[in-house]
């Protein structure tokens, strides 16, 4: 008599996991690297040589006594590729065409659940860095050696770059403050013991935090508009921090 067939459960296979573990292993560290970023921005706030210590910090001047602009590109490029393969396994995840978008705008309408609503948000903010970012991280790979006080201020000013950043602040920190706190839901990091304290505290969270970088960003924007457009008439000039500029002969 043959013996009976068996019936084979088809492979599991990990990849699809795995595909979202580097999801979220990619947008983690990209949030951080915002943050920080963020702050570097802001020392235009403190003052114009603050600001230039921290571009010229990137370049290894105090640690070769001479700046080597091309470890900031070598570092851009890095970052360029972490949002790269952010945004491929993102992609995964977009509605695919037009019955995908009719589905999830029905469901959104029907159910009116918040957090499915983000996930737009997530999708329309992604959608818009896609445009926005590269523009931004070119300048910053090809040009290293024109970050500073005035520099940077003639690039947002005389150079036209502050919609571009206005535009593209909104997307980063709303996406990113989204992105952390579906994060911290997906893998389970509620800041309570009861789920639906610990939801509300991360929503807290998660506003608090984008407001707070939102202020701080449009402050420093704000900072090197006043700057760019007072040095408008002398763009191109680099800056000299105060100690190293020659007294002037008596
Ligand atoms: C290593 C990579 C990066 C470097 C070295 C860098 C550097 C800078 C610098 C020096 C500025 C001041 C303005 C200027 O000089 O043009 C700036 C502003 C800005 N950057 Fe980046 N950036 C990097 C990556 C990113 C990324 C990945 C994003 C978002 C996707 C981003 C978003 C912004 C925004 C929104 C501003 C305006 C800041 C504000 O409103 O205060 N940057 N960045």
């Amino acid at each position: 008599m043959p013996a009976p067939a068996t019936h084979a459960l088809p492979r599991v296979s990990h990849w699809p996991a795995m595909l979202d573990l580097a999801q979220s292993l990619s947008g983690l560290l990209l949030a951080l690297f915002m943050w920080f970023h963020m702050c570097f921005v802001s020392a235009i706030l403190l003052s114009e040589d603050a600001a230039w210590i921290v571009a010229r910090f990137f370049e290894g001047y105090f640690v070769f006594g001479r700046a080597l602009p091309w470890l900031v590109s070598v570092f851009v490029a890095l970052i360029s590729s972490l949002l790269a393969v952010h945004a491929l396994l993102a992609l995964r995840k977009f509605p695919a065409d037009w019955a995908q978008y009719r589905a999830i705008a029905a469901h959104s309408d029907r159910t009116r659940h918040g957090d499915t609503l983000l996930w737009l948000v997530q999708v329309a903010t992604g959608f818009a860095m896609f445009f926005l970012a590269p523009v931004h991280l070119y300048t910053m790979m090809t040009r290293p050696e024109l970050i500073g006080p005035f520099e940077s201020a003639d690039r947002v000013w005389s150079g036209f770059y502050w919609p571009l950043y206005l535009i593209l602040l909104f997307m980063v920190e709303i996406h990113g403050g989204v992105g952390l706190y579906r994060l911290a839901l997906k893998w389970g990091w509620l800041p309570a013991r009861n789920t639906r304290d610990g939801r509300r505290r991360l929503a807290l969270a998660k506003w608090a935090l984008t407001a707070f970088f939102l202020i701080l960003g449009l402050a420093s924007l704000g900072a090197y508009m006043k700057l760019g457009h007072s040095h408008a008439p002398l763009a191109g000039e680099p800056y000299v921090p105060s100690w190293l500029r020659a007294e002037p002969a008596r």
